[in-house]
């Protein structure tokens, strides 16, 4: 998408839910559902619409961990790092993941395929180590399951 697609979406978006400073949350969920991220090349016009400072609008993107600032891969896979699936292998999990799927943790495998991702307990804490693979939940993940994750990706 390009960047005038991007002033066009907060310029109509704006009209109809308004332009005060309490809009740049909802503002970028809508972006980020529509654009699939936050682009960089966004924030002064996000900031000119809302009349808020560059800074302001930056400091809230990077605030917060949901809000890409990059395009995702095609498949976007979420670990959960939090302190039930560590304590129930979460740790090794991850290390083989980063193996399985040939991608770092936090980053985007140069096919495209694959993000990986941490995330911080998704409310399934007794059937850890557990995972989003693309929005759908996951537990108990193994070596097995990781091996059908792989192959999903891969298809
Ligand atoms: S700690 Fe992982 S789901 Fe809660």
């Amino acid at each position: 998408m390009q960047q005038e697609d991007a002033t066009r979406l907060i310029e109509d978006w704006t009209r109809t839910h308004g332009r005060t400073r309490d809009r740049l949350l909802p503002l970028l969920h809508m972006l980020q559902e529509e654009i699939g991220f936050i682009d960089d090349a966004a924030i002064p016009a996000i900031a000119t619409a809302l009349n808020l400072s560059r800074a302001d609008v930056h400091g809230v993107v990077t605030f917060y961990h949901d809000f890409r600032r990059t395009p995702a891969g095609r498949h976007v896979v979420k670990l959960c790092r939090a302190e039930s699936c560590q304590a129930r292998g979460a740790t090794a999990i991850e290390k083989a993941a980063t193996d399985r799927l040939g991608v770092p943790m936090g980053e985007t495998r140069p096919d495209g395929q694959v993000t990986l991702e941490p995330v911080y307990c998704l409310g399934l804490c007794a059937v850890g180590p557990n995972a989003l693979v693309d929005g759908r939940p996951v537990a108990r993940i193994d070596a097995a399951t990781l091996d059908r994750i792989a192959q999903e990706i891969a298809a």
